[in-house]
């Protein structure tokens, strides 16, 4: 009775023991950089404990030699990242890592006492980002564009990505909200790894913070927009003429690269008879008719009026006006 006893335990503790799961001796795993994965090993009898498990780590280009990373870590390399996934089965001894990055590619070795060792192949897949993300801050002028820069370093990149405004807590995708529709481009056509995105036709709205969507995160990039102010040193001027030449009206942005809103010029004869008309852009009498033209052709925040061929009939009061802003008051004298 006594020998049956310990013959069953030999035998519970023999089969109980370790065989690698050479099923899988040899895998390839693909990870997403930022992202954590699990190297698969475990012995066939998942309640088994095994003898000496250990996992080394051999890097792609071979240019480090096997070294340990459990259960003790030789480097720093995957310091605090890996953890071993046996708490429910002592026999599971799959390798998580977490935080991937591409120097974590390589071949991972799963051994345990006596046994041939478990190969497993680690690619990371994913942007590594480029420098060029250092900068987070961008600026333009209305009606200019801008390039908010978005890049990974590995031209064979294929990433899944989206440009977001970050609004409160909504999730504001660029490309489905109505506001910029016309306006954006994108590079990755000819560079998959070229994720930039570019904003024209910029309005003061479109000013925040953006966000490359991609996996790690990239610095948000905030966009700042310089819009027309209208240049109040030059409110209220007195501008002479003469009968026959031409006159300068001047007005600008304060960011003469500014484009404004709704630019226009109207005019009040002198005696106050009529009633204020607009003359820029539209012309509502004959009286200025093809003697009026902008000057902003070199600077778009440039609004001066340019009024040819004079006559005492052009004398009166000026105003230049955008959009909510205080108007600029001219008063044009012409001499006979
Ligand atoms: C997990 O494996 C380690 C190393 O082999 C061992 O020290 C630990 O006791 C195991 N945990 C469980 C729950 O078996
Ligand atoms: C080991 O544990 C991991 C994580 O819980 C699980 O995904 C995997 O399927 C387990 N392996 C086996 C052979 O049960
Ligand atoms: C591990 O597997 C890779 C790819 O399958 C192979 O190139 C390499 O020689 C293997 N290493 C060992 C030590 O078996
Ligand atoms: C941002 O959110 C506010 C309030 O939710 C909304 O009024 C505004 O239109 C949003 N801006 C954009 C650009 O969607
Ligand atoms: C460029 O990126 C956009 C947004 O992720 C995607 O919809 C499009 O298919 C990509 N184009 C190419 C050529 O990869
Ligand atoms: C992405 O494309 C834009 C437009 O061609 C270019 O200005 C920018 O430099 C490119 N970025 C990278 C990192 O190649
Ligand atoms: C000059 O101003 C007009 C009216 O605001 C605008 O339509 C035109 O595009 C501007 N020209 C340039 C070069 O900015
Ligand atoms: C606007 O353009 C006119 C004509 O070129 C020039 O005389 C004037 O100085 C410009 N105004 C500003 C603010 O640059
Ligand atoms: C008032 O001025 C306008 C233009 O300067 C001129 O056409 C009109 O005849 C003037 N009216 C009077 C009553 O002087
Ligand atoms: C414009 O300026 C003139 C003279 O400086 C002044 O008489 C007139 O009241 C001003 N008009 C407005 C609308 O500010």
């Amino acid at each position: 009775m006594k020998e049956f006893f310990y013959l069953f335990l030999f035998m519970l503790h023999f089969t109980e023991g370790c065989d690698l799961d050479q099923n899988t001796q040899r895998v390839d795993v693909t990870g997403h950089l930022g992202e954590s994965v699990v190297l698969p090993c475990s012995c066939t009898e998942l309640q088994a404990k095994p003898p000496q498990l250990t996992w080394t780590f051999t890097s792609l280009k071979h240019t480090t030699k096997p070294e340990e990373i459990y259960p003790n870590q030789r480097s720093e390399r995957h310091r605090d990242r890996v953890k071993l996934l046996n708490e429910s089965s002592p026999g599971n001894l799959s390798l998580h890592i977490s935080n991937l990055n591409t120097e974590d590619q390589g071949e991972y070795h799963c051994s345990v006492l006596h046994q041939p060792h478990i190969n497993i192949t680690l690619s990371v897949q994913g942007c590594h980002l480029s420098d060029h993300g250092k900068r987070k801050e961008v600026s333009g002028y209305t009606g200019g564009s801008v390039l908010l820069p978005c890049s990974c370093t590995d031209p064979q990149t294929t990433v899944k990505f989206t440009w977001l405004l970050l609004n409160g807590s909504h999730r504001n995708e660029v490309f489905k909200n109505e506001i910029y529709k016309g306006r954006l481009k994108l590079f990755n056509e000819s560079n998959p790894a070229n994720l930039s995105l570019l904003i024209s036709d910029l309005r003061k709205e479109d000013e925040g913070t953006y966000r490359c969507e991609i996996s790690p995160t990239y610095p948000d990039i905030t966009v700042k927009i310089k819009g027309c102010d209208l240049d109040q040193n030059t409110q209220r001027v007195d501008v002479t003429g003469h009968s026959g030449e031409s006159v300068v009206l001047p007005c600008s942005c304060t960011e003469l690269q500014a484009k404004p809103p709704q630019l226009t010029w109207t005019f009040t004869s002198l005696n106050h008879t009529t009633e204020p008309e607009e003359i820029y852009p539209n012309q509502q009498s004959e009286r200025h008719r093809d003697r009026v033209k902008l000057l902003n052709e070199s600077s778009p925040g440039n609004l001066s009026l340019h009024i040819s061929n004079l006559n005492t009939e052009d004398q009166g009061e000026y105003h230049c006006s955008v959009l909510h802003q205080p108007h600029i008051n001219i008063t044009l004298s012409v001499q006979e």
